[in-house]
Parts: structure tokens; C-alpha cells; sequence
């Protein structure tokens, strides 16, 4: 199999480039992570993170011919010759195909990602109807990996001030928990031209979920409780 790389370090290279390797796939190997840890056996100055090869830990995201996702549950037998692999665009590369997630870290910890809530501790937990826990079905599954955020073109322009997609997926996910008692506080932190507003529903962030998850439509709930709030 063909593959071409994006290669940098900023050690040596004064410039990033595009390095090919050509690599006889195993009759065990499956999935494109497969491949890389072969290339890397042959070279090992390619850096790149990774960790569960389960589509679990969310260290694996990439560019990979053109769309972001986990290299661990990328089929090898639908990639398309040569494999051009990128790192995630958007973000500062730290070398080859690792990125500095810095920014997309600081987004996600603005929107407060724990539960809050004043009452006095029960004895065992705070309990939930099966109706209430159904409603954090599709935004608690979300990994982190980033592959939404670094696709939208709203978080490339204003990584600063946009939250993103994987922020505002888990914005929703605690503005939608029954336990949860920060409505307001959480609603004023958002209500701002760029942290929730700079998304167009342009979609990006839902075509490269490898979780399947919809950020934008999350996005739309937030705006509507924003509306609700209003009147
Ligand atoms: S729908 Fe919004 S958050 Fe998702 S990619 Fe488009 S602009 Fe970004
Ligand atoms: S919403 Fe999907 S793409 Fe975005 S960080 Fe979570 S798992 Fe990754
Ligand atoms: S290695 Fe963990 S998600 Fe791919």
C-alpha cells in the first residue's frame, strides 16, 4: 500500500513536507493504524499518538485523504491509494502528525464539564428517572478526539473565541442533566457572538463524528433554551 505522510520537525525541517512509503499490509492487518505502527517499525522518526486501538481514547485523530477521524477504526480496504495522512488541521503542529490540542483543551474547560450542583450530598447518589439519563443518550459517548472541532471552519478562524463543536456538545450534555443546577450560569458563559453564535450549521463537525454524535444539533438546543430564556 501507497501512503504519503505530512512530516515536520521543527528541530530540523525548515519547512513541513510530504514523505512516501510504500508498506505490504499483513493478512491480520485491518484498520490503518495497522499500517502506520508497520511504518513506523520501518521508520522510526514518524511521530504520532495513539493508545487504545479501539476507537476509545480519541489520540489517533488525523487527516486522512481529506476527512478527520480515528486512524484505529479506519478500514484499510476503503482508503483510496496513495493514503495522504495529515495531521488535524487548525491546530499548531507539534510534530508530523501530532498537534499541540492546548486550545481545544482550554475550549472544553470554559464550558465548566462537571456536574454542578449545591444540594447536600445523598447518601448513595444523585438518582435520575430513566427518562432523564435517556436524554444524555448522544453526548455523553463523546471521546474528545477532536476530529469536529478541527474541522469547522468557525474554530480554524477563532480558535480563541468560538468554543467548537466538541465544547458545546458538552456544553449541552450539563445544560441537559436533570442533576444539573447551573442553567444560568452556564447560558450567560455562552450567550456571545463568538462562543456559541460564530456556528453556521455548516455541518462539518456531524460528517466526521467517529462517534456518530451531532454537535450541531446540540448547538440548536443551547440557541433554544437561549430563545426560551428571553421571553
Ligand atoms: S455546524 Fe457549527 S460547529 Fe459544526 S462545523 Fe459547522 S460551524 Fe462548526
Ligand atoms: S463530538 Fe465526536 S468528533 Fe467531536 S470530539 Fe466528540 S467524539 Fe470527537
Ligand atoms: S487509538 Fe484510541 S481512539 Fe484510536
Amino acid at each position: 500500500m501507497q501512503f504519503r505522510i505530512y512530516r515536520y520537525d521543527p528541530d530540523k525541517d525548515t519547512k513541513p513536507y510530504m514523505q512516501d512509503y510504500d508498506v505490504e499490509p499483513e493478512p491480520s492487518d485491518r484498520m490503518l493504524l495497522d499500517m502506520l505502527i508497520r511504518i513506523k517499525a520501518q521508520d522510526d522518526s514518524l511521530s504520532l499518538r495513539r493508545s487504545c486501538r479501539e476507537g476509545v481514547c480519541g489520540s489517533d485523530a488525523m487527516n486522512i485523504n481529506g476527512k478527520n477521524g480515528l486512524a484505529c477504526i479506519t478500514q484499510l480496504n476503503e482508503l483510496k491509494q496513495p493514503v495522504v495522512l495529515r495531521p488535524l488541521p487548525g491546530l499548531p503542529v507539534i510534530r508530523d502528525l501530532v498537534v499541540d490540542m492546548s486550545q481545544f483543551f482550554k475550549q472544553y474547560h470554559s464550558i465548566k464539564p462537571y456536574l454542578v450542583n449545591n444540594d447536600p450530598p445523598p447518601e448513595k447518589e444523585r438518582l435520575q428517572t430513566p427518562e432523564e439519563r435517556s436524554t444524555l443518550d448522544g453526548l455523553y459517548e463523546c471521546i474528545l478526539c477532536a476530529c469536529c472541532t478541527t474541522a469547522c471552519p468557525s474554530f480554524w478562524w477563532n480558535p480563541d473565541k468560538f468554543v467548537g463543536p466538541a465544547g458545546l456538545l458538552q456544553a449541552y450534555r450539563f445544560l441537559a442533566d436533570s442533576r444539573d443546577q447551573a442553567t444560568n450560569d452556564r447560558l450567560d458563559n455562552l450567550e456571545d457572538p463568538y462562543r456559541l453564535f460564530r456556528c453556521h450549521s455548516i455541518m462539518n463537525c456531524v460528517d466526521v463524528c467517529p462517534k456518530g454524535l451531532n454537535p450541531t444539533s446540540a448547538i440548536g438546543r443551547i440557541k433554544e433554551l437561549l430563545v426560551r430564556r428571553a421571553v
